[in-house]
């Protein structure tokens, strides 16, 4: 089974260097990761096979990298300073701070039909429709939910809705004394040489740049240079990979949401639908094409199709350049739930036509676009079948590289039972833990006497979620071993808890006896593809093959060399790493010239000569 909650992934990272907090020594910065040595590696596989899956394996697609500054101009007209930005309310009580549509999906069903049934309030109050209609015709959450998104999100001029309806507050559960939605615009900005100027004056206004959004803009910029430089006919495609910035209300969740990312974007350009020659695609169909392309990749490298979802966007959510996006959702463990790790969206001719001097009056008309006079050129192509002009349409996959970096952790983590604990040692860890629970309610109560928060030694709060995580998760035992190690070790309420001190060593021997914490990564996002070690370090003649060995595979593969403990020990660490192979020089090898190859999954062990070694891991791990 994969991860069940953030919590293992988040606490894998740390343990063994995938990820870590940004700027730790200052006590971090809200949502900023730093990527460790495997985090490092991983991060590049995903990106090398996306790369890979669409620049390399196809014929219709050219690569990029752009600037991630640009003129200004690009995102007035691209309609990202106008309109990208999210609505954001406050709970004046908690401090709390939320995108209005995240506080609007967390309600509980009754306060959703309240603000459901305020939406068509006039419509029943003069006979329009009744509310059983109304009802019927949105019959479930997600229906409503939709409505209410377009209604409510940013209802500047609906000041007091969210406290007449006592919309709740999902930190406390109770309703909050909320600010009026307002629209916060999600790019960073910053100036272009040594600006002192106040912000909104000419001066500044000049000067002012933004971190790119989205790396689509480098791509539309750089259509024509593509399609002149490569020779391309349409449909074709431009590919990026590259940092994305947006100021997030409310990142969070590990990695999911993060203010810096790296998105994986490509831009498809076809055939406007008045062109189209007998038998071309419609851009509907290309849509779905790419829908499907798109899914097969991710399944391809690992993800269940249990797991995976195709999801198309509501009205409400489109982008203000979409015609229709649909969404590829994964299962992330715990509350996460359902989460966009891809959106493959229509952009019809906005973006091209949107930078482009000359479009014809219907067109602007049609995308609800202003003549641009700042544009020096027309983004468009010379069709020499129909021997006409005309600005391309785009259909864009894009994805996150790092949201993927996680959606695969979490598919990839793996708990696996290799020894059942002996049942005297369950019992008497449940008693252990009973009185760690019950030791916690004195700290709280503590904690609760002292009347300052700032000098309490505890969090009540935390210690009571950590005592109820902790009931919850011993009720499960011996299956849950793991998840009471990682909570001992790293949940806020466990913090300075002295019974929890003494606990964490018993739990942390039990498991690492009796369980096997494997990634089960696809080879090919494997940080490290394999792993040498000699079966006993102090024997120079097996340190040498092995050192040898792996410096052969290195010439393929990340292979690394490994004599720092026993050799059970060191299996479970490339397990826990998702390292697919290990290869074992023994005493045997010195005669035969053979060694052990074992599988990460099956744990199966099987023995290759020394010549073929190097043929055999590359047939094991698909790397040719
Ligand atoms: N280019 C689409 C997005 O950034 O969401």
């Amino acid at each position: 089974m994969p991860a069940r909650s953030l919590d293992q992934i988040v606490s894998l990272s740390k343990r063994r260097g995938f990820v870590f907090p940004g700027s730790a020594a200052y006590g971090g910065l809200g949502s900023f990761w730093d990527y460790g040595p495997l985090g490092a590696e991983l991060m590049r596989n995903v990106k090398d096979a996306w790369w890979k899956a669409m620049t390399w394996d196809r014929d219709d697609i050219e690569g990029v990298d752009c600037a991630i500054l640009m003129n200004r101009k690009v995102w007035q007209h691209s309609g990202h300073e106008a309109t990208f930005s999210d609505p954001l309310v406050d709970n004046k009580t908690t401090k709390k701070r939320y995108r209005a549509d995240h506080l609007l999906e967390a309600q509980p069903d009754a306060v959703l039909e309240k603000l459901f049934l305020l939406y068509h309030k006039s419509q029943i109050e003069t006979g329009k429709y009744t509310k059983e209609q109304a009802l019927e015709w949105y019959p479930t959450r997600e229906a409503k939910l939709a409505l209410i998104r377009q209604a409510f999100c940013a209802a500047k001029d609906r000041f007091g809705i969210y406290n007449d309806l006592k919309v709740i507050d999902p930190a406390t559960g109770a309703p909050g004394d909320w600010t009026a939605p307002r629209s916060f615009n999600l790019m960073f900005q910053t100036h272009v040489g040594p600006v002192e100027a106040a912000p909104g004056t000419e001066e500044e206004l000049a000067s002012r740049v933004y971190l790119r959004p989205e790396t689509a803009q480098g791509i539309f910029m750089n259509f024509k240079n593509v399609l002149d430089s490569s020779r391309r006919k349409l449909p074709f495609g431009i590919a990026q990979i590259g940092k994305a910035f947006r100021n997030e209300i409310t990142p969070g969740n590990f990695t999911f949401r993060t203010r810096e990312f790296e998105q994986m974007e490509l831009e498809f350009f076809i055939k406007p639908p008045q062109f189209l020659r007998e038998g071309e695609k419609t851009d509907e169909q290309w849509h779905a094409e790419w829908v499907d392309a798109r899914y097969r990749w991710w399944i391809s490298l690992g993800i269940d199709t249990s797991r995976l979802r195709k999801r198309a966007q509501d009205k409400s959510e489109l982008a203000h350049y979409a015609k229709a996006t649909t969404d590829l959702e994964y299962l992330f463990p715990g509350s996460l739930g359902w989460g966009e790790v891809e959106g493959v969206a229509n952009r019809t001719d906005f973006d091209l036509s949107a930078h482009s001097r000359e479009v014809p009056e219907a067109d602007l008309k049609r995308l609800k676009l202003e003549a641009n006079k700042d544009s020096v050129t027309t983004l468009d192509y010379f069709d020499t079948e129909a021997k006409a002009r005309y600005i391309p349409w785009v259909i864009e996959p894009s994805a996150g590289a790092t949201r993927a970096a996680l959606t695969f952790l979490c598919e990839a983590y793996h708990e696996e039972m290799v020894k059942e604990p002996p049942q005297a040692e369950i019992e008497a860890l449940k008693t252990e833990i009973d009185a760690v629970i019950k030791n916690a309610d004195k700290k709280k109560k503590d904690a609760e006497k002292e009347k300052d928060p700032a000098q309490r030694k505890h969090d009540p709060v935390a210690i009571s979620a950590f005592q109820a995580a902790l009931a919850e998760a011993a009720s499960r035992l011996p299956a849950s071993l793991m998840e009471i190690d990682t909570m001992l070790e790293d949940h806020a309420g466990a913090q300075n808890l002295e019974p929890v001190k003494k606990l964490k060593p018993k739990v942390n021997k039990l498991a690492e006896d009796c369980v096997r914490v494997v990634l089960k990564l696809h080879p090919k996002l494997a940080p490290v593809k394999v792993a040498v070690f000699p079966l006993a370090r102090n024997k120079p003649e097996l340190v040498d093959i092995a050192q040898r060995v792996s410096r052969e595979l290195r010439h393929f593969c990340k292979a690394i060399y490994d004599d720092s403990a026993g050799i059970g020990k060191l299996y479970r660490r490339q397990d826990e790493i998702g390292t697919p192979l290990c290869v074992t020089v023994d005493h045997q090898t010195l005669e035969d010239n053979m060694v052990t190859v074992r599988d990460r999954d099956t744990m199966d062990q099987v023995r290759i000569s020394l010549e073929q070694l190097p043929h055999e891991i590359r047939r094991r791990l698909q790397l040719h």
